[in-house]
């Protein structure tokens, strides 16, 4: 194997690798979509099923990256061209760095709204306007043709900047910095939502056990949940496990990530739906809740500034790290397939990348002309990167590691070298087998019917 390329980036310790790889999986799908999910799924039957989930499909289909990764110590095409040499799974690996392309598309543009809420909060914008004004506020903002934009090109340059400072001394240093801040920002916001008058309506909303609500599409909306929050089923995390040195332990590196992103999803229902029940307010979902009804429920409690910086802070601070994890995959693969240099590869993506988030941005507008299929491109990009390229691409990792490759090499990269020993590596490689893409077939087939 390619174990001794001198000059391939490496992450430079175990706590690195983790905040990494908490840095990709922890963004907006934690801090808006599953708060949501939580309280109209069954509350704590939810999350039952959601831990369900992220144990025997997220741990899995994360490792499985990993092992992918590391082995090959390639990018997501150089890795199946690696461990499978005559195969034609290299393709599949152009797929994932589309994928990847079409994701950063639409997040970068909303990454560029969190940081206008960031300017807003900072310079209290919010205290005087109504519910009403909030709201035509950020359908204003939203659909504007140039301030979004102005804000997404300057996410692109922080992204790019990250990125071009190196595996380690960029995406390693700023997790390690900015995830232990993000969780500090968490716990603070959580404390103040529960502290405040009727809080537990909140609670209530979210936690209690509604056995009742546990449906087939229930199971498979939680499913689809743990894969986009786990940043699995794109090759996010082949690339990252390709940096990731062979001592490291991947089955105990995968469990902590997924814990960690776990625990922030649920914190971040706790720091918003008690704030928002206290003040007797209709939990909405998406762009609604994080950009109309917060910054409404920041005005109405004491100390408001603070929190809603410190809440949109948060949110910019989740994206971008989820972000570069994005941007990362496309510079990999650019500066080693064409054998360009890194900065030029970071300077190529980003531009493409500023126009794609550019037309994304644009197709929100009233009356826009970019529209495919019926939608704007913006919805359009979600829809199929959430719904098509993550499900099936997850599908294809477990059928490649589990079916494609030798379980020789798999124990072996699972073990390092036989060096580990646990039982659990027989039940990774039987639900990487059979139980994942089985249940995978099944959330794909829901969500398209
Ligand atoms: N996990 C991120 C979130 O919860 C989104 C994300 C970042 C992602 N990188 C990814 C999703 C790669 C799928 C694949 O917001």
């Amino acid at each position: 194997m390619k174990e001794n390329q001198p000059s391939r980036a490496r992450f430079g310790s175990k706590f690195g690798v983790v905040m990494a790889a908490v840095g990709s999986a922890v963004g907006l799908g934690n801090i808006w979509r599953f708060p949501y999910e939580l309280g109209m799924n069954g509350g704590f039957a939810f999350l039952l099923v959601y831990l369900l989930c992220v144990l025997a499909l997220g741990i899995p289909v994360m490792l499985a990256e990993l092992v992918i990764g590391r082995r090959s110590r390639s990018n997501v095409f150089g890795s199946f061209k690696v461990l499978s040499p005559n195969g034609k799974w290299h393709y599949l690996g152009v797929v994932y760095v589309v994928a990847a392309f079409i994701i950063s598309s639409f997040y970068f543009v909303v990454a560029g709204w969190s940081l206008e809420y960031v300017y807003q909060a900072v310079t209290d914008q919010f205290s005087n306007r109504s519910p009403l004004e909030l709201s035509q506020a950020f359908t204003d903002f939203s659909t504007d043709a140039l301030r979004p934009i102005f804000w997404t090109i300057v996410f692109v340059f922080l992204a790019a900047g990250v990125i071009l400072a190196g595996v380690r001394k960029g995406i390693e240093n700023i997790s390690k910095v900015l995830m232990p801040m993000l969780f500090v920002i968490i716990v603070v916001l959580c404390v103040r939502s529960v502290t405040l008058p009727n809080a537990t309506e909140g609670l209530k909303f979210l936690f209690y056990p509604d056995f009742s609500k546990i449906n087939s599409s229930v199971v498979l909306s939680a499913l689809g949940q743990a894969f986009f929050s786990l940043s699995i089923g794109m090759g996010c995390l082949i690339t990252y496990g390709s940096y990731i040195d062979k001592e490291n332990n991947l089955l105990g590196t995968s469990v902590e990530v997924s814990v960690l992103d776990t625990l922030v999803s649920v914190l971040a229902s706790v720091a918003i739906f008690p704030a928002v029940f206290s003040l007797g307010i209709n939990p909405a979902k998406g762009p609604e809740l994080v950009f109309i009804t917060l910054p409404n429920v920041f005005m109405q409690i004491p100390g408001g500034y603070v929190w809603s910086v410190l809440f949109f802070l948060l949110l910019a601070l989740a994206a971008l790290t989820s972000i570069i994890s994005l941007l990362e995959v496309i510079t990999a693969y650019v500066s080693e397939e064409f054998k360009i240099k890194r900065r030029t590869a970071v300077f190529m993506a980003s531009a493409l990348l500023m126009f794609s988030a550019t037309l994304c941005s644009l197709s929100l507008g009233e009356g826009s002309v970019l529209q495919l299929f019926g939608m704007p491109i913006f919805t359009l990009f979600d829809y199929v990167s959430a719904k098509i390229f993550m499900p099936l691409g997850g599908l294809f990792i477990a059928v490649f590691l589990g079916w494609f490759c030798s379980r020789k090499m798999v124990f072996d990269e699972l073990t390092n070298g036989g060096s580990l020993k646990t039982k659990a590596y027989d039940l990774f490689y039987f639900l990487l087998r059979y139980f994942v893409p089985i249940a995978i077939l099944m959330v794909f087939i829901n969500e398209l019917s």
